[in-house]
């Protein structure tokens, strides 16, 4: 169709951009949701999609490629074998089995270990480079865990961690407040999960903390009042597991948005997990992995904001950090 015009040189390779690759490893509901979610923010120009099921993941594939005339152009490729991630950018690991009704996420862990133990090494030996995102569940364990066995260093290893929970937290707010989820400053930390903790003392709305005057203007805002809330958000990941049998659109908008803050180097803070050790009084030896809000760039984790805690945040802080250090050490790795 097309002939390169007459004195057309190909453009040197020195002045080629560099192409973006995203692998996305685990081609279920939450992987799904994810690719689908980076196709549309027009993030990768390869996204590497793998699964164990090759009918479904080819049937996976093809479905998004057939969106091809609605979509910014990306190469899409799957397999069953990893090395078809190979040079990635950012590897998101997603694989793993889930959550049945009922189950915590820590039950998880020994089935999703034996997993990692697959996966891992040989995702690290094809993108020594890449930036590792761990989204499996229990997301804390696993992404140490991932850190481990990746030999990779703590800044390029990031757990989703509580991203999602503080956008389900801001968006309790913000139906309370009536105000946008957007302006609703809010950070839930720790574990991804049951003992995860709500930051109360630095909650803003625009720029005004609110707790006070939430407080003088509602009664029922006291600790029980506060403590109900952010148990409304450990629940609510049960709920929909409960009622649809998974969760995955938030959990895809959520790591899509980190993917944006990593790649395009945004230097945005997200509550993810990262390593912890010396945050907040968490010993320097327990080599635990949870949520700390995080400025992330192109380089991974860039920093961790030293956020002002109650003592009793903290104190719930350590607590959740115990809880996981524990699962940590039974691993033995
Ligand atoms: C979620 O919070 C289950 O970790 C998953 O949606």
């Amino acid at each position: 169709f097309f002939r390169p015009v007459a004195d057309g040189a190909s453009t040197p390779t020195s002045q080629r951009r560099r192409l973006t690759k995203i692998s996305v490893i685990g081609a279920g509901n939450v992987g799904m949701a994810i690719a689908q979610t980076i196709l549309t923010r027009d993030l990768a120009d390869e996204i590497a999609l793998v699964d164990a099921l090759p009918d479904k993941l080819r049937g996976e594939m093809l479905d998004l490629q057939h969106a091809a005339a609605f979509l910014p152009r990306v190469r899409l490729v799957s397999d069953t074998d990893l090395s078809v991630t190979r040079g990635s950018d950012l590897a998101i690991v997603t694989a793993g089995a889930r959550q049945i009704p009922g189950e915590t996420r820590l039950n998880l862990l020994q089935r999703n270990v034996a997993l990692f133990r697959k996966i891992v090494p040989p995702l690290a030996e094809h993108s020594p480079e890449a930036l590792l995102l761990i989204v499996s569940n229990p997301v804390d364990v696993l992404t140490y865990v991932a850190w481990k066995l990746s030999g990779f260093p703590a800044s390029r290893v990031i757990g989703s961690g509580t991203n999602l929970d503080s956008s389900r937290f801001r968006f309790l707010l913000a139906e309370h407040l009536q105000v946008n989820a957007q302006d609703v400053q809010a950070y839930m930390v720790g574990e991804h999960g049951d003992s995860s903790v709500a930051i109360w003392s630095s909650m803003s709305v625009a720029g005004m903390p609110v707790l006070k005057s939430l407080r003088e203007s509602h009664q029922s805002f006291d600790e029980e009042a506060l403590e109900g809330i952010r148990r409304a958000v450990v629940d609510s990941a049960y709920e929909v597991i409960s009622l649809k049998g998974y969760t995955s659109w938030a959990i895809g908008y959520s790591v899509a948005s980190l993917a944006a803050s990593l790649l395009r180097d945004q230097h945005r803070i997200h509550p993810v997990s990262v390593l912890a050790a010396g945050f907040h009084g968490i010993s320097d030896g327990h080599q635990v992995f949870l949520s700390l809000p995080a400025r992330l760039g192109r380089a991974g984790v860039l920093g961790v904001a030293e956020m002002e805690l109650t003592e009793e945040e903290a104190r719930r802080l350590r607590r959740s950090a115990k809880t996981l250090w524990e699962n940590c050490q039974l691993l033995g790795l």
